[in-house]
């Protein structure tokens, strides 16, 4: 069987390394994931006035999520956090009240930072909302991943690290895995 995995960029950013690792992440997935970019940026900032007449970006943000059989959140970390682009992004996904389109769906949560920790506190806190939105997310194996100058090729988007080649690929091996066991979890509604 194969899955359709929308990956969502925290990064607004054209020159963004979480984007550049999200194109190396659809290149070495199993041939069973097809991966395609679900776009934030267009998105106004949310809030409930909107509800009754939601407006065509957003209802075409949450389509393209109803569309995808597994998510993929590849983002930066802001101030210890997740940056406020994907925190709108993710309250456009759930409103209004009773039709959250994150509810059953699989995800998995990985980021790139030049820091040494990586995003690793601003992983913690997306699990934090995902488990909230009832999106059964992948908790192990986990990846922060150190962007460094050369990790990732501008061309290809090929990994040129070995070491992280080969856990980028278990990380995704293992997200199948974890789609293949949750699919049914989405409602039908
Ligand atoms: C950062 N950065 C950062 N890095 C980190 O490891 N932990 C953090 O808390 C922060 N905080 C932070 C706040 C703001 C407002 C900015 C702009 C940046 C640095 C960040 O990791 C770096 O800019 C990355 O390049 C961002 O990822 P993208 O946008 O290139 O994908």
């Amino acid at each position: 069987m194969t899955y359709n995995v929308g990956y969502i960029v925290g990064s607004l950013s054209q020159k963004s390394i979480n984007r550049k690792l999200a194109l190396a992440l659809s290149r070495l997935a199993p041939p069973e994931l097809r991966l395609a970019e679900i776009p934030i940026g267009g998105l106004p900032l949310y809030n409930h006035d909107h509800d009754p007449n939601y407006p065509a970006v957003a209802q075409e943000f949450k389509d393209a999520i109803k569309a995808s059989d597994a998510l993929l959140f590849v983002t930066p970390e802001y101030n210890r956090s997740i940056p406020g682009a994907l925190k709108n992004a993710i309250d456009w996904a759930t409103r209004p009240y009773g039709s959250n389109v994150l509810n059953g769906k699989p995800s998995a949560i990985i980021g790139a930072s030049p820091g040494a920790i990586s995003t690793a506190v601003a992983q913690q806190h997306l699990k934090t909302i995902l488990s909230f939105t009832n999106s059964p997310v992948m908790g192990q194996p986990e990846a922060y991943i150190q962007f460094t100058k050369g990790l990732i090729d501008d061309e290809s988007g090929h990994i040129q690290v070995p070491a992280t080649a080969d856990l980028l690929t278990g990380y995704m091996r293992a997200f199948a895995a974890h789609i293949r066991r949750h699919h049914h979890d989405i409602p039908h509604l």
